[in-house]
């Protein structure tokens, strides 16, 4: 079954077909001519948190590709609530070609798919954001060409964001840096994963005007993630000094690009000058989820 749940089990090449994949079915639907091949295909979509970049990219997407798409949120899918999250899936799978699971536990993702008949993609856990990862490094290399040698700085939360943009880069030959306050770096069990299934380059370089000098990509996400908000206060005056504005931008070279997932929270994480500035590519990023997702499910629904 094509699961797609936190990319580890797919290797640099694989990944790299994706994009080719996603750049060919980019181009076509730039000039109208998308190719209908998922139609009568059915994505089941369930939704545990709020979205609009990952549940509007999806559902485009089926549609551009001949497909539809079906929505439920978290209080009408009622996981493990109003039934079973294995009843769930069944009945699910008896309806839909596929599935987009977004969640809190990244537990449910894996529970997702061992009980589908039908291909799992997760859309986000509080762990793991795979389908970012592949958007973001198409956008990566659109804007330079090339993956293999290149640094990604992320600055902020060693969330499910990092973890997966992490992974990406290295199973594509990308260096990944964490500049992170303590308490929010990687843990050990990510390390520990990341060693047996990526051995790519990951480092930290703690302080942030250090770690941007090495950057092709400054990246970064909120501090507070789906989930966290009662710790807002707290996070706030951890990460006061990673700020990615135009001080430490200075830090870095002429020709870093910015990315950030989005949604962003303007006057935390980023500034406005740098969002908008003429280094952040963060919209054609926002574009970029669409045309990966749709490589993506070409390769999950096998056509
Ligand atoms: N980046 C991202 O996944 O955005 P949404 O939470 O809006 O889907
Ligand atoms: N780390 C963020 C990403 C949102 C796309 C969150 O989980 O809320």
């Amino acid at each position: 079954m094509r699961h797609f749940i936190d990319l580890l089990d797919w290797d640099g090449e694989q990944i790299l077909k994706l994009l080719k994949d996603a750049t060919r079915i980019k181009k076509a639907t730039l000039k109208g001519k998308c190719k209908p091949v998922l139609n009568g295909k059915i994505l089941g979509m369930v939704f545990e948190k709020p979205s609009l970049r990952t549940r509007v990219s999806f559902q485009a997407g089926m549609a551009q590709l001949g497909g539809q798409a079906i929505f439920l949120n978290g209080t009408d899918a009622g996981l493990g609530k109003r039934e079973s999250l294995p009843d769930i899936v069944r009945t699910l799978c008896e309806f839909v070609d596929a599935i987009v699971l977004r969640t809190f536990q990244h537990d449910n993702v894996t529970e997702f798919a061992r009980w589908a008949s039908k291909p799992v993609i997760n859309g986000l856990s509080d762990y793991y954001h795979p389908c970012q990862a592949i958007g973001d490094l198409l956008t990566i290399r659109e804007a330079f060409g090339d993956l293999e040698g290149r640094t990604l700085v992320f600055v902020g939360d060693g969330n499910n964001v990092a973890r997966s943009l992490a992974i990406a880069c290295g199973k594509v030959g990308m260096r990944f840096v964490l500049s992170a306050p303590e308490g929010y770096r990687f843990d050990q069990p990510f390390l520990e994963i990341y060693q047996t299934h990526v051995r790519g380059q990951l480092d930290e370089i703690h302080d942030p005007t250090k770690a941007v000098k090495e950057a092709d990509i400054i990246y970064t996400d909120v501090w507070a993630s789906m989930g966290q908000e009662s710790e807002t206060k707290e996070r706030l005056k951890h990460f006061a000094k990673y700020q990615v504005n135009a001080e430490l931008l200075k830090h870095a070279m002429d020709h870093v690009k910015i990315m950030h997932c989005l949604p962003a929270h303007r006057g935390e994480e980023i500034t406005d000058d740098v969002m908008d500035g003429p280094l952040s590519v963060a919209f054609p990023q926002a574009g970029n989820r669409m045309h990966a997702q749709k490589a993506l499910l070409v390769w999950a629904l096998d056509v």
